[in-house]
């Protein structure tokens, strides 16, 4: 079995190359069909082996090495993060008792002293009471004055309704905060009148206005339109809605998971939610998870809490601006204070099947942790991995200015390209012959899955591949192809998941986004970074960001590769490239486990 599947790759590699660089049509077909062929042959044989494999972790070849997830089972928002007395806390959606979504969710609980390494405690919420008895769902933590941290999260009630809770810290010396104490004047917020029951979740973290109240959003619709609903407070017990929601639109369906906070105009700096716009140095964002799509949105605008109005500067339609054109839902946002700095994390859920959940064990990571700012001609925003992740990196290497001649593949060698971090400039000449589109009313998503990375240009595709096997019966490409419209250039980026697994049964959806940057002002950067499972990429510096979840059958563990590759006619030049080995983080592993691995 190790030399036919050996001698299949070799073969596999050859016709793929002789495919890309032949220029004589019959030899073109010829490679082409003899590719087909064997694809169909490593499908067949995918099909019929069972996925042990070469990894590290041989049952567990998708478990992830510096993402969040809990030691095992469900999990699904980030709730509550926050720094308290030199302690990071973040608090997930999670059913302790499987892989799979439960009606009856809970709040697990890990704590970290560098946002990298996380250690599980108890559960912090349980649906024990009747205002939570049916579930207790997704929330915000807010300090308040004082050092007091509060957690206000939604239950489901014996009811069915969806009211909103507050909880406590039972001992606030504590430093891991491990028990939490639900007030008994819960539920502090009930369901408005003609909200259905289970349109109405999901409180921000509050923030205090001019007048000393402090203020919350829930996330809500009625009758299609999604609202953020505004209430206010002096004491957190005592909520009063505000007449009129903070924003609504028309036919986007139920908002959950608001997150309300400002930006600086001026700095890659974050600020915390109560910082209001002093003199015009702040921007505040709304951002929104639309259930109906599974996506987060965001709206950059400006807010007052005099009059208690937000005034977005961009609208919000399908088409408008993400976080993440990729899987990325959920997310929410804290101010760090340690080094002053927003960061924001997402649920990313999986791709495969429940049927492979179940065999997992688990189902359900999160983002890694991001910086995020405003971008300087704040229209925008930006994110970057945090820079912690180089506490986790190995093995650097590099190199400047390598032509990537057309049709070529260039392997990066020296990294585990399993877990890795990967960052690239492209700088191209010429670019005023690239090849013309009109971007109105274009879906990159769409313009992405029709011109997949098989598809020749002349400026691209030309990126990564990620996750491939070495003769790239699989591969996660991630690229750009870049057009030209009336003296503009138009950068496209995509990740194309189409060839990312010869297995069946999962998700491969290709994602893609407009990069906003001028290829003859600036040069083209991808940043990505690989865990096994999860592919997320930063494109144009972390304007366009692309997260997907994948699951090959062979390139796993050490038969995992990463390329370079250009498929566009024009050759491009990598100015600069750095990569590096990601070390295994301490994520959620249990006490007996640590101790026997140490
Ligand atoms: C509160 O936590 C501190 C620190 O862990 C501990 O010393 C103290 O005994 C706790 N108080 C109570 C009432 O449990
Ligand atoms: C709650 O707040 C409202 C409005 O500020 C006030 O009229 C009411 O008396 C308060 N109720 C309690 C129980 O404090
Ligand atoms: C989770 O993943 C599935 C399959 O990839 C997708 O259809 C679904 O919308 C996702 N759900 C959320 C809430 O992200």
């Amino acid at each position: 079995m190790f030399f036919s599947s050996f001698f299949t790759e070799i073969a596999l590699f050859f016709s793929w190359v002789l495919y890309i660089t032949s220029k004589h049509s019959l030899v073109k077909m010829t490679s082409a069909i003899s590719f087909l062929i064997l694809v169909a042959f490593v499908f067949h044989h995918a099909r019929s082996t069972t996925i042990t494999s070469d990894a590290s972790s041989p049952e567990q070849p998708y478990r992830t090495a510096f993402h969040f997830q809990p030691p095992k089972n469900w999990m699904n928002d980030p709730n509550g993060p926050m720094y308290y007395n030199g302690v990071y806390h973040l608090f997930y959606q999670h059913n302790p008792f499987g892989p799979l979504f439960s009606n009856q969710m809970y709040w697990g609980h890990s704590v970290s002293h560098d946002l990298i390494n996380w250690t599980p405690l108890e559960l912090a919420i349980s649906p024990t009471q009747p205002f939570d008895i049916n579930s207790c769902w997704s929330g915000s933590a807010t300090i308040l004055p004082g050092n007091k941290p509060v957690i206000l999260y939604t239950g489901i009630d014996s009811n069915n309704r969806q009211v909103q809770n507050l909880a406590v810290p039972k001992n606030s010396s504590d430093p891991y905060l491990r028990e939490w104490v639900k007030s008994a004047t819960n539920p502090v917020i009930n369901l408005p009148n003609g909200i259905q029951h289970d349109d109405f979740r999901d409180p921000t973290t509050a923030w205090l206005g001019d007048d000393g109240k402090w203020r919350i959003l829930v996330g809500s619709q009625k009758d299609k339109t999604g609202i953020a609903f505004l209430y206010q407070s002096t004491d957190f017990e005592n909520w009063s809605t505000h007449e009129s929601p903070l924003h609504e639109v028309a036919g986007t369906g139920i908002w959950e998971c608001p997150d309300f906070f400002p930006v600086l105009v001026d700095s890659t700096n974050g600020a915390d939610t109560s910082v209001l716009n002093i003199n015009s140095r702040v921007k505040h964002v709304l951002k929104v998870g639309l259930f109906d799509y599974a996506r987060d949105y965001y709206l950059i605008g400006d807010y007052s809490s005099v009059n208690e109005q937000y005034v977005p500067q961009n609208e919000l339609t399908l088409g408008t601006l993400r976080y993440d054109y990729g899987k990325y839902y959920a997310s929410k946002s804290f101010f760090d204070p340690v080094k002053n700095r927003r960061i924001l994390m997402a649920w990313v859920n999986e791709s495969d099947s429940e049927a492979d959940d179940i065999a997992k064990g688990w189902s359900g990571l999160h983002s890694f942790p991001r910086s995020i700012w405003l971008d300087q001609n704040q229209k925008q925003l930006v994110q970057w991995p945090i820079e912690e992740i180089e506490m986790l990196h190995e093995n650097e290497v590099g190199f400047q200015n390598t032509n990537l001649e057309d049709a070529s593949l260039l392997e990066i060698e020296g990294i585990t390209a399993w877990q890795a971090d990967v960052m690239i400039s492209f700088k191209l000449t010429n670019i005023q012959e690239a090849e013309k589109l009109d971007p109105s009313g274009v879906d990159p998503q769409l313009l992405c899955s029709e011109m997949n990375a098989l598809k020749r240009g002349k400026f691209g595709p030309f990126g990564l591949l990620a996750l491939a096997t070495y003769e790239l019966s699989e591969q996660t490409a991630i690229f750009f192809r870049v057009f030209q419209n009336k003296g503009q250039y138009i950068v496209l980026m995509c990740s194309d998941q189409s060839r990312s697994s010869t297995r069946v049964g999962l998700d491969k959806t290709t994602y893609g986004a407009f990069v906003d940057i001028d290829p003859q002002q600036e040069e083209i950067s991808l940043r990505t970074l690989i865990d096994q499972s999860i592919v997320e990429s930063f494109g144009g510096g972390g304007k366009t960001c692309i997260t997907s979840r994948v699951y090959p059958a062979f390139a796993i563990g050490e038969q995992a590769k990463l390329f370079l590759f250009n498929y566009g006619r024009e050759s491009v030049m990598i100015s600069d490239l750095k990569a590096w080995s990601v070390k295994k983080a301490r994520i959620n592993i249990e006490e007996t486990v640590m101790c026997t691995d140490q």
